[in-house]
């Protein structure tokens, strides 16, 4: 496994490979990396010739300086993981290489799927999503690219900055990866404390219920069945919201001859968790 730091290094790697047309597949992180990432990493390792991760903690995507602050650095231990996983290449350069002008976003539009939710909760946050997701687009040229369903709306945005900005490059959407009790997995997960954590895993129970709900009651009721579980709890719901899949718009009913998805995030003692689930 090859670690790069600097850009032009990468690139000219990577531009021999083209050469003999290998397929380049590119996994983005933030690193702290846990069994969710390393199932987009085998995804990848297995459709191409040639398996590009990065780990990058990219600051124009915190709305909050004490998220960025505090988000987890296990370098070590995440170069071992992707080793023994088989990754080929490791890019893992300073804010200074790639924003060598000002540490600032882009600013994009995306049809309105960018104003919901984490965008609505995390201004700005799809913003310096686009911007880094781009500049990784523009260095490494994969074929395709490995997100997860995990970040579900950041996974729409993406899709939408390769059509908007005509980039040749697939977005391939992974599935969530969950603990044996049914947390999502997230770098953040490490922060919980004994009691965050055991009481976390109520979040997907929640979802599970309103799966099983999806058919007989009103979305009006299903919104409230939730208010009212994560009022009995410590758990604060930041919002729970039933969209459709492509436009993410909130619906007021479910159509079952669309793609429709529940979406939730929760705070727990300043630590931000969140999940979806397919209706
Ligand atoms: P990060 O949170 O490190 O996540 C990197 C990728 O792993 C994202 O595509 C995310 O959706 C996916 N992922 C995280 N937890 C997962 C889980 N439990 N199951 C499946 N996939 C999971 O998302 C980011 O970093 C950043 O915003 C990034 C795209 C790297 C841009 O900075």
């Amino acid at each position: 496994m090859q670690i790069f730091k600097k850009k032009n290094a990468l690139i000219h790697c990577l531009s021999l490979l083209k050469e003999k047309n290998k397929l380049i597949g590119f996994v983005p992180t933030m690193g702290a990396l846990h069994k969710g990432h390393q199932s987009l990493v085998k995804n990848s390792i297995e459709n191409n010739d040639v398996t590009v991760v990065s780990i990058f903690v990219n600051p124009t995507q915190f709305n909050n300086p004490d998220d960025l602050k505090k988000y987890p650095k296990t370098l070590k231990e995440d170069l071992e993981l992707l080793e023994n996983i088989g990754c080929d290449f490791v890019f893992i350069p300073t804010v200074e290489e790639i924003y060598a002008q000002a540490v600032v976003s882009k600013s994009y539009s995306f049809d309105g799927i960018e104003n919901q939710m984490e965008g609505k909760f995390r201004k700005g946050h799809f913003d310096g999503v686009a911007t880094i997701v781009q500049a990784f687009f523009e260095i490494i040229k994969p074929d395709t690219s490995y997100f997860g369903e995990k970040d579900f709306q950041q996974l729409q945005v993406v899709k939408k900055l390769t059509e908007k900005e005509n980039i040749p490059v697939k977005v391939i959407g992974c599935p969530i990866y969950r603990e044996n009790d049914g947390l999502a997995m997230s770098s953040r997960n490490i922060r919980l404390s004994k009691e965050q954590r055991s009481e976390a895993p109520f979040i997907y129970q929640t979802l599970k219920k309103v799966v099983g709900f999806a058919k007989t009651k009103s979305v009006k009721d299903m919104y409230e069945f939730v208010k009212n579980e994560f009022a009995t709890t410590s758990l604060e719901l930041e919002y729970f919201t039933i969209a459709e899949e492509n436009t993410l718009a909130e619906v007021s009913e479910i159509n079952f001859d669309k793609k429709n998805r529940a979406f939730i995030a929760v705070n727990i003692g300043g630590i931000r968790l969140i999940d979806n689930i397919s209706l």
